[in-house]
């Protein structure tokens, strides 16, 4: 979508780009983030309408700005941490800012379910634009903030935000959070010290979900990346199933495909085929990266489709995550609906995922 779809907000250099993120392990902080256009100090002051005292599950109204700049959002904080309560997650990746995009973020958006966002890499593209252009940046988080201003993003980084501009010419603010409410999230792109240092955090009967969210899929049927998440896999995968990591996001592959539960794969390099081991300590691995981009849709699937491989279909789209108790969370892919500029999403997969930890029983879609 041209830059001119998202003007800046109305107001003398008001806050733009807004964006927030889950700020402490209780689910009671916030970290707010925001962009203020000219080149002289901004406002630095959030003020938050009604009660100072940060309680759970509460609705906040907060302002930006002063005067005729002053701009208004909301968000609601976390319910109290517990191993049985529900939350819900969208699953986004490989946004971008395309039509395609502006239909994957509105999809999400008509659904009233999602709570928070789990994004799995490759932002606004800019670096797919002539001379890298970094207005882009900009326009992403304005495209974004009807959402991402009023529920916690939770973001990994993805190849597309590793860029080599010469000038940046706008300020760009980019938060990766951690969210524990009921699980444990890392991201690959992050230190690997970083992802060894948060399993020490887990403690499976506060938060009984432990999900990762990485950017290139290790387990992954089509021709575009194919094998490219493998030595992270070769890595760390050994740790994933003695843990009994529930489920794997990742994006970077340009559709749609959620995995068996399975591990080992042996990769026969001469005739291509691939022998995993039916392993009910595994994740699921779900690739989502399906958001938009900007290099089209990835439809090259490997024939015939491997025994590792549970659905695929190249399509555009997001996910629906919600966590039940700590036994139970039921999973939904949602379609875009083609030709049509609808906010409507169609549900074209779903799974009940039976938590590795507490029920490690075989899940059927
Ligand atoms: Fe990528
Ligand atoms: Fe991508």
């Amino acid at each position: 979508m041209p830059l001119e779809t998202f003007p800046l907000p109305a107001g003398y250099n008001a806050a733009e780009q807004v964006h927030i993120t889950q700020g402490d392990h209780d689910g009671r902080g916030m970290i707010i983030s925001w962009v203020t256009p000219l080149n002289e100090d901004g406002s630095n002051v959030v003020t938050y309408i009604g009660s100072p005292i940060v309680m759970y599950e509460t609705k906040y109204f907060y302002e930006l700005g002063t005067g005729r700049s002053t701009r208004q959002f909301n968000f609601m904080t976390a319910p109290k941490v517990g191993p049985d309560v529900p939350y819900t997650f969208g699953v986004i990746g490989d946004l971008g800012q395309t039509f395609a995009s502006n239909q994957t973020l509105y999809n999400y958006m008509s659904n009233s379910k999602g709570q928070a966002v789990l994004f799995a890499g490759d932002l606004s593209y800019a670096d797919d634009h002539p001379n890298h252009d970094q207005r882009k940046w900009d326009s992403y988080g304005r495209f974004v903030e009807p959402s991402a201003a009023y529920q916690p993003w939770i973001w990994a980084a993805g190849n597309h935000e590793i860029d080599y501009a010469e000038s940046i010419p706008h300020k760009v603010h980019l938060h990766f959070g951690t969210q524990s409410n009921e699980l444990q999230l890392t991201s690959s792109y992050s230190p690997l010290t970083q992802l060894m240092d948060e399993r020490k955090k887990v403690n499976r009967s506060e938060t009984p979900w432990l999900i990762v969210l990485v950017h290139a899929p290790w387990y992954n049927s089509n021709n575009y990346h194919y094998m490219e998440g493998e030595s992270m896999r070769v890595t760390f995968e050994p740790w994933f199933v003695e843990n009994k990591v529930d489920i794997v996001f990742a994006g970077h592959v340009h559709a749609y495909e959620r995995s068996e539960r399975i591990s080992n794969i042996q990769y026969n390099i001469t005739d291509g085929m691939s022998t995993p081991v039916k392993d009910q300590n595994a994740p699921v691995y779900i690739t989502i990266g399906d958001g938009g981009n900007i290099e089209g849709i990835a439809n090259n699937f490997i024939d015939p489709q491997p025994s590792y491989s549970a659905f695929r279909e190249a399509s555009f789209g997001h996910a629906i995550l919600e966590i039940k108790n700590r036994t139970h969370a039921h999973y939904t892919w949602h379609r875009n609906k083609e030709d049509e500029f609808i906010p409507e999403a169609v549900i074209a997969d779903s799974i009940w995922l039976k938590n590795r930890y507490y029920l490690r029983e075989e899940e059927t879609s």
